[in-house]
This record gives structure tokens, C-alpha cells and sequence, in this order.
């Protein structure tokens, strides 16, 4: 491996304009390669945020000797067969969230980043945060007690428009996929990847038939509870409120956290507070550039056993309201 880790971005979209501004600002990154199957936006791209070369398509990007490690940033339905792709040409990977559209096909691409010796992670910024990271080791540290409750809601409006990745089944699209993953996500977190003894669950199906807005009501063996939902069709602060047993922490904008609130017993709410260096999603990058520097083929951060945690329980949320993605 060269100095600098060359990164290629792979589908030129809405997020890779947020990743690219990151890996700018990141030293030892190089943004070496962009590719699109749309004609013409990848070099755009190339062009906006200096990246050396570009490509019309997908494979030769995957192809491409000078890349180090692609970042896959299609729509979820492309995942799978796009991080594929880049293993098959020797390449390690981190793809957006969530890595694949159910647990079966996530586990499918460790195993062949495993036989491959190659770097497979899912781009689940959240669990690279500063402050998630520091609020994670004062969990751990008791400073609230036992945790007994955990609300986190994430929505957004997005206005409908049946071709859009949110509403579109073709794109597996829906709230769970999209925003849901963030408060399930910091379910596991706080409750330290320990499986629900118990899910309820309920979906909100639109006019394309998948969950526009979704619940998820999660019971540990302790007796804590995670009350969890998410829409695209409404708003809300998007915090997050876990309450123990002699305290509380509170979350703003939990699943891109920069700062949050605790209350311990009697003391003052203290604020704990962590500006990011860019927009958030230097973290992930440097996660993923610290792994392939230590030869890991996995982050310790966002293992393949969270994300296929989260994707298993994924899977049984949709089992439950009946929804399947074409292909599946
Ligand atoms: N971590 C975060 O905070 C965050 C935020 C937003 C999204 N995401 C994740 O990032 C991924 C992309 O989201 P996005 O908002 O960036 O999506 P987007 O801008 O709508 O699309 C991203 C790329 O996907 C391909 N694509 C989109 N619609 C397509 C269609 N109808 N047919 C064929 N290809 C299509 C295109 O790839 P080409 O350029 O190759 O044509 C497009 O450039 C999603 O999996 C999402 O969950 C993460």
C-alpha cells in the first residue's frame, strides 16, 4: 500500500458529495477515483472535488489498480452486488448503510471478504462518532446505572414522490432501511449488542407498499425497553432519551451525534460536546484507513457481527408486515 490510502467512490450520489468533502480534509486520504453508471456524473464529480480519474461505470472502477479501497455508495438495492464486484477485483470495502438489504446477503459478502483477505465494513457512521464512542465507555462505566428505557425516533418529511430511493420497493426503499437502522443501531449500542427477548412491531405501508413510517418496541431480558421509530412523513427533534436507574443522557441528532446531555444522581446536567473536524463522516474514514493500515479485515467499531445483528432484526421487523423487496 502506497502512502496516502487511495480511495475510489463508487455511485456519485447525494451522500458521496458528503464523503468526498470528509476525505478532502483527511489526512493519508486520497480520493483517487469516482465511478457512475449515470453518463457524465462522475466526472463532474472528478471534476468538483479533484478526483484523479473517473469512470461511466462501475466495473472499471472496481478494476482500478490505484484504488486502495472502495466506498459504495448506491442506493441499498445495488449494495450487494456492487460490494461483490469490488472483492472480486481484490478490493477492501466500506459500503453505506445498511450493507445489504437483509442479514443472508451481508453474511454471504463477509464470507467472501474473509476468503479473500479482504477489509469488508458498513459505513455506519454513528458507531464511529466521537461522542457515541465517549457516551458508549460512560454506559459502560455505570454512569447512569442500568438502563431501563432507551427512546430514539428518527423522521424526517420527504415529500412523495413514488420513484424517489425512500418510496421506491424497487430501491428497497421505506423508513426501516433508511432512518429505522439509527435508532436500532443505538439500541445495540447501549444495550451492548445483547439480543430482544421479546419485538413488537408495527408499519405504516404507503401507495408503493413499503413502511413510510415504522415502530419498533424492543424488550431486553432485564425488563428495559427500547420505544424506536421512524418516518418520512413528519418531523421530529431526533433525540435520543435513555433513562437509568440514577440518571439520564439525551442525545441530540443521535445518529450524527456531535454532543449530549447527562444527569447523574444529584449532580448538574453536564454537557458533553465533540465538534466534528468536517461533517461526521471523517470518522468512518478514518476507521476504515486505521483498519486496513493494522491489516484488519474487519473495524472493531462496526464488526460484522453488529451489522448482521441489526440486519437480522431488520429482517424480522419486514417478516412481520409482510414486506419483500424484488429479488429477494
Ligand atoms: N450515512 C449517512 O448519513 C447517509 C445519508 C444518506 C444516505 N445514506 C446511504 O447512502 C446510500 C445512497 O443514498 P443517496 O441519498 O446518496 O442516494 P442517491 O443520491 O439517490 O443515489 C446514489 C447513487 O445510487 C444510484 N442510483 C440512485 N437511484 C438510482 C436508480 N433509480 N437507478 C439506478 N441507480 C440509481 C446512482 O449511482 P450512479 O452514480 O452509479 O449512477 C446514484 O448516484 C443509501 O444506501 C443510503 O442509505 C447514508
Amino acid at each position: 500500500m502506497t502512502e496516502k490510502i487511495r480511495w475510489g467512490i463508487l455511485g456519485c450520489g447525494t451522500i458521496a458529495r458528503a464523503f468526498a468533502t470528509a476525505l478532502a480534509a483527511l489526512p493519508g486520504a486520497q480520493a483517487a477515483a469516482a465511478g457512475s453508471a449515470t453518463p457524465g456524473k462522475a466526472r463532474r464529480f472528478a471534476e468538483e472535488f479533484g478526483v484523479r480519474t473517473w469512470y461511466d461505470d462501475h466495473e472499471s472502477l472496481a478494476a482500478d489498480p490505484d484504488v486502495d479501497i472502495v466506498y459504495v455508495a448506491t442506493t441499498h438495492n445495488f449494495h450487494y452486488a456492487d460490494v461483490r464486484l469490488c472483492l472480486e477485483h481484490g478490493k477492501a470495502v466500506l459500503c453505506e448503510k445498511p450493507l445489504t438489504v437483509n442479514q443472508a446477503q451481508a453474511r454471504e459478502l463477509f464470507a467472501l471478504a474473509a476468503a479473500k483477505g479482504l477489509f469488508l465494513m458498513e459505513a455506519l457512521w454513528t458507531r464511529c462518532l466521537p461522542a457515541i464512542l465517549d457516551l458508549q465507555q460512560r454506559l459502560a462505566d455505570n454512569a447512569i446505572g442500568d438502563v431501563e428505557r432507551l427512546d430514539a425516533h428518527f423522521w424526517k418529511a420527504i415529500p412523495f414522490d413514488p420513484a424517489h430511493r425512500f418510496f421506491n420497493p424497487a430501491l428497497a426503499g421505506g423508513a426501516l432501511l433508511d432512518l429505522g437502522i439509527y435508532p436500532l443501531t443505538l439500541a445495540d449500542i447501549v444495550f451492548e449488542g445483547r439480543p430482544p427477548a421479546a419485538v413488537n412491531t408495527r408499519a405504516e405501508l404507503g401507495d408503493t407498499g413499503v413502511d413510510e413510517t415504522s415502530y419498533y418496541f424492543l424488550r431486553y431480558p432485564s425488563g428495559a425497553q427500547a420505544l424506536l421509530s421512524a418516518s418520512g412523513r413528519g418531523v421530529s427533534p431526533r433525540e435520543a432519551l435513555i433513562a437509568g436507574r440514577r440518571g439520564w443522557v439525551r442525545v441530540h441528532q443521535f445518529m450524527g451525534a456531535s454532543r449530549y446531555e447527562l444527569k447523574a444522581g444529584d449532580d448538574p446536567v453536564r454537557l458533553f460536546e465533540f465538534p466534528f473536524d468536517v461533517n461526521g463522516y471523517e470518522y468512518e474514514a478514518a476507521e476504515a484507513m486505521r483498519c486496513l493500515r493494522a491489516g484488519l479485515l474487519m473495524s472493531p467499531l462496526v464488526s460484522g457481527d453488529a451489522t448482521c445483528r441489526v440486519l437480522g432484526l431488520m429482517d424480522g421487523l419486514r417478516r412481520d408486515w409482510g414486506l419483500r423487496y424484488p429479488g429477494e
